[in-house]
């Protein structure tokens, strides 16, 4: 079984795919992790990220770590956990630039897949992220495009981030990120089959409710 939640930064798909993947008993990837773990390594080797080649072959050469426990998110990169490095606004605001590099994508990608492929003797994978149902995992048995409307999602990310967060951070964090993520052509859209589901005005276990409600009748169709 394999359930994808494509969605843009605050839409609440880290969570809702979490809690589906706790629920149900499944493996979790976060996708979106791998771009900000290849964006951590690129700046720890101090290269210029408009240096696509170098990028690139920085991705390939990375050795990355993945936990796909639901409860428990962990990476490593070159042997450093990085999983609180990873989340540094200094990332973030530079992950787009990792994220639109085509040769990145190819390679990230392929190793999304043999995630996901090792997960399905163990009953299957949640995996959250921008093009799971466009291009990652076209095959998925359920896709969710999971949105919310842009104060929404400025509103839920504000309660994440640390105290002292300027408006500016913000707005950089969730309308400029998904506008330049907006530039690779396969994401976020409602891909064939998927349901969409607008979480403006649901609660985390409402939307989490839905999504396993849909998951059982996947399992159960012929
Ligand atoms: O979901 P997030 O904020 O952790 O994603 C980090 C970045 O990675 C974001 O700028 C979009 C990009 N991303 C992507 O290009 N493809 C994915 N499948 C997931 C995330």
């Amino acid at each position: 079984m394999i359930i994808a939640v494509d969605g843009p930064s605050g839409s609440g798909k880290s969570s809702t795919a979490r809690g589906v993947a706790t629920r149900l008993g499944l493996r979790y990837l976060d996708t979106g992790a791998t771009y900000r773990a290849v964006t951590w390594s690129a700046l720890e080797h101090g290269l210029d990220l408009d240096d696509t080649e170098a990028v690139a072959a920085r991705a390939r050469a990375l050795d990355l770590g993945i936990s796909t426990d639901p409860q428990r998110g962990h990476f490593t990169a070159d042997g450093t956990d990085v999983t609180e490095a990873i989340r540094d606004p200094r990332i973030s605001a530079s992950v787009s630039k990792i994220a639109t590099n085509l040769e990145v994508r190819a390679e990230l990608i392929r190793r999304q897949r043999a995630i996901i492929d090792a997960a399905q003797p163990t009953g299957g994978i949640v995996v959250e992220g921008r093009d799971i149902a466009t291009v990652v995992a076209t095959d998925a048995e359920l896709k969710v495009l999971l949105t919310a409307d842009t104060d929404a999602r400025l509103a839920r990310r504000k309660a994440e981030l640390a105290e002292g967060v300027t408006a500016e951070q913000l707005h950089d964090q969730i309308v400029r990120r998904d506008a330049d993520d907006a530039t690779v052509s396969e994401f976020q859209v409602a891909s064939d089959g998927a349901v969409t589901i607008d979480s403006t005005h649901l609660s985390l276990e409402e939307v989490i409710d839905v999504i396993c409600r849909l998951a059982k009748e996947a399992e159960a169709a012929p």
